[in-house]
C-alpha cells in the first residue's frame, strides 16, 4: 500500500485530501498539532488513516516525514498547513512576516528534501504543494503580504524540483485554490463587507467547498497523472479569469 503524509490534515482543504486520498487507496499520515479527532473519525470508518501529531512551526518537519516512512515508505507528500497574518506591509512586524514565510516554504523546502530519497528509493513520488489564487495575485482586498509572497515563491520550488527530480520518477506540482469556506478564511466570508464583493467577482458566483479542491489535488497524485509536472494547477471558480 502506497503512504501519503498530509500536513494540515485535521481540518480543511487539507482533511479532504485526505480523505480523497483514502479513496484513492493510501494508507495516509495527518499531520498537524492536533490530528487525533480527525484520525479517530477516519478509523472508526475503517480508513488506513494514521495520526502524525507535529508542530511544524516549532519541530523539525523531518519528525513528520520519518514516522510516516515507518508505516512503509513514502510516495506522497502534501503540505497544507498553513497560517495567515492579514495586515498591511506598513503594519506587519519582521516576526510575523517570518512565521507566514517558514511555515508555508520553508517547511515545504524541508519536508520535500526528506521525503524525497524515499520516493527516489520507490521509483515513484508526488508531491503537492499549496499555493493559491493569491501565487498570481497581489492578495485581493486584504492586506497579506507575505502570505502571498510566499504562495508566489511555492512556485519557483515547484519547478526547480518538478525539474532536478522528474528522472526520480517524482512529480512535483501546485495546487491553487481561489476561495474556500474554511475556518482559515472565517474573518473574510464572516465579514459581508468583504465576502460580498469578492464573491461577486467570481464568476461561478460562489467559494468552493474543500472537496471541490481536494478532488483536483487527489488526481495530482495518481498515476495517471504522470506526466504533470512543474505545474500551478488553478481551482478558483474563474476568479483569474474575471
Ligand atoms: N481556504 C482558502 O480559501 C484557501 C485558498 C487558497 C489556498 N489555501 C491554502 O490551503 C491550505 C489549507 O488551508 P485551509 O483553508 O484548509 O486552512 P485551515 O482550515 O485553517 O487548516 C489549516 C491546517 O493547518 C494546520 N496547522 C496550522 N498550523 C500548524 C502548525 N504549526 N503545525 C502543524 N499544522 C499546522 C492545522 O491543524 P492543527 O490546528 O491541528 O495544527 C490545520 O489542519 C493552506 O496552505 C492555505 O494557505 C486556502
Amino acid at each position: 500500500m502506497r503512504v501519503a503524509l498530509v500536513t494540515g490534515g485535521s481540518r480543511g482543504i487539507g482533511l479532504a485530501l485526505v480523505q480523497e486520498l483514502l479513496a484513492k487507496g493510501f494508507k495516509v499520515g495527518v499531520a498537524s498539532r492536533h490530528p487525533e479527532t480527525a484520525v479517530a473519525d477516519l478509523t472508526r470508518q475503517g480508513l488506513a488513516a494514521f495520526a502524525v501529531p507535529i508542530d511544524l512551526e516549532h519541530e523539525p518537519p523531518e519528525k513528520a516525514v520519518a514516522q510516516a516512512v515507518a508505516q512503509g515508505g513514502l510516495h506522497v507528500l502534501v503540505h497544507a498547513a498553513g497560517i495567515n497574518v492579514r495586515k498591511p506591509a506598513l503594519e506587519l512586524g519582521y516576526e510575523e512576516w517570518r512565521r507566514v514565510l517558514y511555515l508555508h516554504l520553508d517547511v515545504a523546502f524541508l519536508l520535500a528534501k526528506a521525503a524525497a530519497p524515499h520516493m527516489a528509493q520507490a521509483g515513484w513520488g508526488r508531491i503537492l504543494f499549496l499555493g493559491s489564487a493569491t501565487t498570481f495575485t497581489s492578495g485581493g482586498p486584504v492586506p497579506i503580504p507575505a502570505y502571498t509572497t510566499a504562495k508566489t515563491a511555492l512556485l519557483g520550488l515547484t519547478r526547480a524540483l518538478a525539474k532536478e527530480w522528474a528522472p526520480l520518477g517524482i512529480r512535483v506540482n501546485l495546487l491553487c485554490p481561489g476561495y474556500v469556506k474554511t475556518e482559515f478564511t472565517a474573518p473574510v466570508w464572516g465579514n459581508p463587507e468583504l465576502y460580498n464583493p469578492i464573491t461577486a467577482r467570481i464568476p461561478l458566483g460562489r467559494w468552493a467547498s474543500p472537496e471541490e479542491i481536494a478532488k483536483v489535488g487527489a488526481f495530482l497524485c495518481t498515476d495517471e497523472a504522470g506526466y504533470l509536472t512543474g505545474q500551478a494547477v488553478v481551482v478558483d471558480g474563474g476568479f483569474l479569469a474575471y
